[in-house]
């Protein structure tokens, strides 16, 4: 079978099969362990003789490192050594090139940036070390500015510019044409970047936080200067990426090179400050949405021009116009990003790169389109749905954003909504309703994993796949014992380690379906062996329960497989068909808001999202996905944002105590509805990524509710009181 995915696979294997657990709400198999302490994080591996590592971070804005006294602090209680190689303090990777940019890295680009990593026997000693350790610099502020607002813009990389906007524009209906603000924003994964580094014969074994084993390993042996052969990296259980840990960055640089220099494991845990001021961040962004539309509300231009940041050398932009380019229709569209450069930490992909702030700007002047049109929101969406992608050659493949309008729209009691802002009034808050469409684009990433089916029948399953969180052990199981008639008890997966094959790794909403597809391949391959056992055509073969029947016969596997283990690699590339098809998950949110007439503080009262994105691996992980990205949602759009001093370019609330992420009394009771379909054109599982949909317009819905509350339009995000006021 060809290794890349080139056309719909429409066998639909996944409905035949007997064993009824794909799909199901199943617990995580690893569930137990993390609730209870026992799943063994980065920071947590007991090995003998290890020492503690503590970078530290410059204290100036811009300029170079003159000098570092690094003897003052050789000569404190505990102390090991001192760093300030080269390779550890670049920036961090993102995931993807194999390779951190590289850098002067005597010059410091950002406050914050690590300078030196200091090595003691305690994390005490290494601390105060950290602490006492003088370094000179050179403040010749010579790199990029600190407000977004005045820095240079540089031309935009690849615009849309099809027909003519401005002509649409003057010539439309109805017209809007506003510009928005987000702030940016942290990942703030729970668990902080940690990492353990161990030299054994030349060898490193690093035990790390990583959503992309498979890339983090060339990333840190191009760090370390060594073949990716003597690079192992550990990482089965992760606290959390969203986005942050795409990447290599310094902790684990910095470990591994003070373990090769001291011949002993090294560990070195970024404080939660480090972390916000070093690691990565989703850029802040300024949107200029224009609509045009004819009398009925028909899209006849849309621009969507874009500015986000990033340290000079960075070619990440934040691709804010990412579901533009294809979600609405109108042939006149001019779409596209612009860089500035800012002397702000690096701007990197953090969770839903793109839709995450740019759906719900999108979706925030959609909403004022259908006021201008006196339209329904959810009926203007529905009325500037295309046929095909404008402007490309391509088909979409499945697109459920009208059942998920409709099918949201019922569920949440939209018809109740009153169009008129200001009509609902209780005590000393305003009551609104707001809605958004959501889209994310669906990718597939190379992926292998190996599945085994030993002589008892039971199955195990292996990649270096990593679980953030998401539900990676209990999907790939699932999948593996449906295809393999294996109960889920018989079912083990064993994750997150780069001496197994590379799976997706968790990263653009595409870890599931493509390690997902390559267990789905390794299985097709034993059922194939054991269909030639049976006698029967491969199509024709049942595995249930540990049964194998076709034909008229039913043979217990364990007879079948007689005392062999089989065991196969499946394997999964993208091909022809991500081009040929434009691909996304799509759906749709509702929420009741309040707003309080006095003070501008705005309460989430309820929420629903209905999501489609092809088969339901797992109901219960999906639906926990769907509900992460709708409480981002809330954050993005009422509480989250960097706060940067534009006189410095200092990060000012760089822990959870000043950047606000949702807590329990933020969050209503949310509903999901998951509107199962099957996308044959996305991979063979006909599965499509959830992880980021949740968040991708989210916060759009309820700027939209916010106005119908209290009738006045946020253009920027988050809408804390004084935006309001
Ligand atoms: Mo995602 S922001 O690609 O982890």
């Amino acid at each position: 079978m060809a290794v890349t995915f080139d056309s719909p696979d429409t066998r639909n294997l996944l409905d035949q099969t007997r064993q009824g657990i794909i799909g199901k709400p199943l617990d995580r198999p690893e569930g137990a362990l993390k609730v209870s302490g026992r799943a063994t994080y980065a920071a947590e591996y007991d090995l003998p003789d290890c020492v503690e590592g503590v970078l530290v971070p410059a204290t100036i804005s811009q300029g170079r490192v003159a000098n570092i006294h690094m003897d003052e602090v050789r000569a404190m209680p505990g102390v090991l050594g001192v760093y300030a190689d080269a390779a550890m303090l670049r920036r961090p990777a993102q995931g993807g090139a194999g390779k951190a940019p590289v850098q002067d890295v005597s010059r410091i680009d950002y406050p914050g940036q690590p300078v030196a990593l200091v090595v003691a026997e305690t994390f005490e000693q290494a601390t105060a070390a950290a602490k006492a350790l003088r370094i000179d610099y050179d403040e010749t502020g010579d790199g990029a500015g600190f407000d977004p607002e005045t820095a240079e813009v540089e031309p935009p990389k690849k615009p849309v510019d099809l027909g003519d906007l401005d002509r649409a524009m003057g010539t439309a209906s109805h017209s809007v044409d506003r510009t928005y603000r987000t702030q940016g924003h942290a990942s703030a994964a729970m668990e902080p970047h940690a990492a353990i580094a161990h030299w054994q014969d030349g060898a490193l074994t690093l035990y790390g936080s990583f959503q992309m084993v498979a890339y983090n390993v060339p990333e840190l042996a191009d760090s370390l200067g060594v073949d990716p052969d003597k690079v192992r990296i550990v990482s089965p259980y992760v606290g959390g990426g969203f986005g942050s840990k795409l990447g290599v960055s310094h902790e684990a640089v910095a470990a591994a090179i003070a373990a090769r220099d001291l011949g002993r494991p090294v560990r070195v845990v970024l404080t939660r400050q480090q972390i916000f001021d070093s690691v990565i961040r989703r850029s802040e962004t300024c949107q200029r949405l224009r609509l045009a539309c004819d009398d009925s509300g028909r899209l006849t231009g849309i621009g969507h021009e874009a500015r986000v940041s990033n340290l000079p050398d960075e070619d990440f932009a934040e691709p804010v116009t990412q579901s533009t380019k294809f979600l609405y229709r109108g042939d006149n569209r001019r779409i596209s990003v612009q860089v500035v450069r800012l002397a702000r930490l690096t701007a990197g992909s953090v969770r839903a790169p793109g839709e995450g702030v740019g759906m719900q700007v999108l979706e925030a002047a959609m909403d004022e389109l259908a006021e201008q049109v006196g339209l329904d929101p959810v009926e203007l969406r529905k009325r500037n749905l295309p046929e095909t992608p404008p402007g490309r050659d391509k088909r979409y493949s499945s697109r459920m954003l009208v059942q998920s309008l409709d099918a949201g729209a019922r569920a949440f009691g939209w018809d109740r909504r009153k169009p008129r802002p200001c009509q609902t009034r209780e005590g000393e808050w305003w009551i609104g309703m707001g809605m958004a469409s959501a889209a994310r684009v669906n990718l597939l990433s190379p992926a292998k994993a190996r599945v085994r089916m030993l002589p008892d029948g039971r199955v195990e399953v292996e990649s270096d796949q990593t679980d953030i969180g998401t539900g990676s052990y209990a999907i790939l199981g699932q999948i593996a014992g449906e295809m393999l008639g294996a109960p889920i008890d018989r079912v083990t997966v064993t994750l997150g380690d780069s001496a197994l094959p590379p799976g997706g790794g968790s990263g653009g909403s595409f870890g599931a379906a493509s390690t997902g597809s390559a267990v789905l391949r390794a299985c097709e391959a034993i059922r194939d062996t054991l269909a030639e056992r049976l006698g029967v055509a491969a199509d024709d073969l049942v595995l249930q329960d540990g049964f194998a029947r076709g034909d008229n016969r039913n043979v217990a596997l364990s007879d079948l497989l007689a005392s062999d283990t089989l065991e196969e690699i499946g394997e999964i590339a993208p091909g022809q068909a991500g081009k040929d098809f434009s691909q996304a998950s799509y759906g749709a949110f509702f929420c009741e808001v309040a707003v309080n007439a006095f003070t501008a503080e705005t309460r989430i009262r309820r929420m629903t999202g209905a999501f489609g994105f092809g088969r339901v691996l797992n109901a219960k992980t999906a639906r926990s996905q769907c509900l992460g990205g709708m409480v981002w949602g809330i954050g993005s759009a009422l509480s989250e944002g960097l706060e940067f001093d534009l006189r410095d370019g200092k990060l000012m609330n760089h822990d959870l105590a000043g950047y606000h992420v949702p807590v329990h009394r933020d969050v209503p009771d949310i509903e999901v509805l998951l509107m199962e379909e099957r996308d044959p054109a996305a991979n063979p599982l006909q599965a499509k990524g959830v992880g980021e949909l949740g968040i991708s317009g989210a916060a759009g819905a309820i700027a939209n509710a916010i106005y119908n509350a209290c009738g006045v339009r946020a253009r920027h995000f988050p809408i804390t009181p004084d935006v309001l006021l």
